[in-house]
């Protein structure tokens, strides 16, 4: 297993669950609202800009995007969810892509929900992990644009986060404070996932 990203290419982009890739490699896929920041933050995990198309416009990413990491697993970049400004028609649409590879992915190993570091806890996105919790999907939750805040204020918004999930949640999932600015977590979630792709080949 490869300690660092070295090589990440772009493999497929499609809008159903049936067409990913089978070759039955572990996944770990990024959710979260429009504009979060998901396929920032892939092109700074994998240290290749531009490999994920971004925009300073939501509604950037609408297909299931896979990204091949050292041959040995993939990233999943996924369409942002609460666009508010595009169609009722689009936004179910995305809402059956999204929850069509979120139920049927086996290879999906982990999901990671981004959440804006600068927000309070928003309806949208604890709503979407309470869903998750109700169908046991296992995630972890990503905070991003770190660079945007200071430290004190970026302290106190995810003592906040914490709070507000421990009156649903009995335990917390793990957490990791990111920026793609200035890398801010990187290296701790590249690890994190190795880690996991470690414990996987061990347990095969
Ligand atoms: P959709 O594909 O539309 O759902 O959006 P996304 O979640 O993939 O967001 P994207 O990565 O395209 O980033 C949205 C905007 O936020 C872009 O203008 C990015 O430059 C900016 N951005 C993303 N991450 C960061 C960050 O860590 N710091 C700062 N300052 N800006 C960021
Ligand atoms: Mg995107």
């Amino acid at each position: 297993m490869q300690k660092e990203v070295k090589s990440a290419k772009f493999v497929i982009s499609n809008t159903d669950v049936k067409k990913c890739p089978n070759d039955g490699l572990p996944e770990y896929a990024f959710i979260g609202r429009s504009n979060v920041g998901k396929s920032s933050l892939i092109n700074t995990l994998t240290g290749v800009s531009g490999l994920a198309k971004t925009s300073s416009t939501p509604g950037k990413t609408l297909c299931i995007n896979h990204f091949l990491v050292n041959e040995e697993w993939y990233i999943v970049d996924l369409p942002g969810y609460g666009y508010a400004k595009c169609s009722k028609d689009a936004r179910d649409k995305i809402k059956k892509i999204i929850e069509g590879y979120i139920l049927n992915r086996e290879t999906m190993t982990l999901l990671f929900v981004l959440v804006d570091s600068r927000h309070n806890p928003q309806k949208i996105d604890t709503e979407f992990m309470a869903w998750l919790g109700e169908n046991g999907v296992p995630f972890s939750i990503i905070f991003t644009k770190a660079d945007k805040l200071g430290k004190t204020k970026l302290e106190s918004n995810i003592n906040n986060y914490r709070k507000k999930l421990l009156e649903e949640w009995e335990e917390l999932p793990p957490m990791f404070v990111t920026s793609s600015e200035n890398k801010t977590g990187r290296t701790q979630l590249l690890e994190y996932i190795l880690e996991i792709n470690k414990s996987i080949k061990i347990a095969k």
